[in-house]
């Protein structure tokens, strides 16, 4: 008991500390995000848009069709980057380390995807990151997709993935609002900028990505072949 509650108070110290870290790494990278990451894509738009635009005032209806496709393309190393597709696996086991191995301590998906008895993910991921490498990452609702819907990203092609992400059936039950809402503003989704020590970040920030995705909502949210 005096162990249990010890422990608490470490983490929570721990917590504190953490929390004001990743703050300032956070602003320290969306501020990146706005003057570098954002100007150079804007610019890489205004181009890509003005061959497209040219292209499509005179011929093809096409041309939202492959913005949003394009779009699409530029997010998608982030669905494949180890911080999203180790909890996006194809099997029924979480996935571990930049190299997606399988989770150690043989844990599995279990239907509601918290964990098979008393393996639940709870028992070691707390509600926040625990400081230190090769330590427990945390969040409240730490788990994987349930067992119907598994929501897949290993393995699949930018156009399999897209067309997963749009299927109500496949995508536990999301318009593509709820989908941008999502990817935008899901805490769960925000750990992977925020993975714990010894954890590359996805290849986009996250405005980056959340931009991305929003364009291609906007353009029809069409599908790469
Ligand atoms: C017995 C303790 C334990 C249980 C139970 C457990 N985990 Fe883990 N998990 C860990 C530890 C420790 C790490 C960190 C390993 C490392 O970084 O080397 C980890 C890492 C992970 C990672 C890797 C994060 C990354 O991006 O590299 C995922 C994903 C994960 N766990 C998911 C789950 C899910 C989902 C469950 C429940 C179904 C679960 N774990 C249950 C101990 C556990
Ligand atoms: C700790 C595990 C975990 C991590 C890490 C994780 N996800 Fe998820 N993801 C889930 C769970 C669980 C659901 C289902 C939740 C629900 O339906 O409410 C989900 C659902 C989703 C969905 C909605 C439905 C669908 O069809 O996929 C998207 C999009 C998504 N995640 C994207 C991401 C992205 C992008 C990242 C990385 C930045 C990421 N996830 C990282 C566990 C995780």
């Amino acid at each position: 008991m005096a162990k249990k509650i010890k422990r608490g108070v470490v983490a929570g110290l721990f917590l504190v500390g953490l929390a004001g870290v990743s703050v300032s790494v956070w602003s320290q990278q969306s501020s990146f995000a706005n003057t570098a990451g954002t100007s150079a894509k804007a610019r890489a738009f205004r181009a890509g848009n003005s061959s497209g635009a040219s292209a499509s005032a005179t011929a093809s209806p096409d041309a939202d069709a492959a913005a949003a496709k394009a779009a699409f393309e530029r997010a998608y190393p982030v669905f494949v980057s180890p911080r999203c597709q180790n909890c996006h696996p194809a099997g029924d086991a979480p996935l571990q380390g930049d190299d997606s191995h399988v989770h150690a301590q043989y844990v599995k998906r279990g239907p509601d995807g918290h964990g098979l008895y008393g393996m639940t993910c709870h028992t070691c991921h707390q509600d926040a990151n625990i400081p230190g490498a090769n330590m427990p990452p945390g969040n409240p609702k730490w788990g994987l997709p349930p067992a119907k819907t598994k929501m897949v990203f290993v393995g699949k092609t930018a156009g399999e993935l897209c067309r997963q992400l749009k299927d109500p059936k496949l995508n536990g039950g999301r318009t593509i609002a709820q989908i941008i809402t999502h990817v935008s503003s899901d805490d769960l989704v925000g750990w992977g900028w925020n993975p714990g020590d010894g954890r590359t970040l996805p290849p986009l920030s996250r405005p980056d990505f959340a931009a991305a995705m929003q364009e291609w909502a906007n353009d029809a949210a069409a599908c790469p072949d």
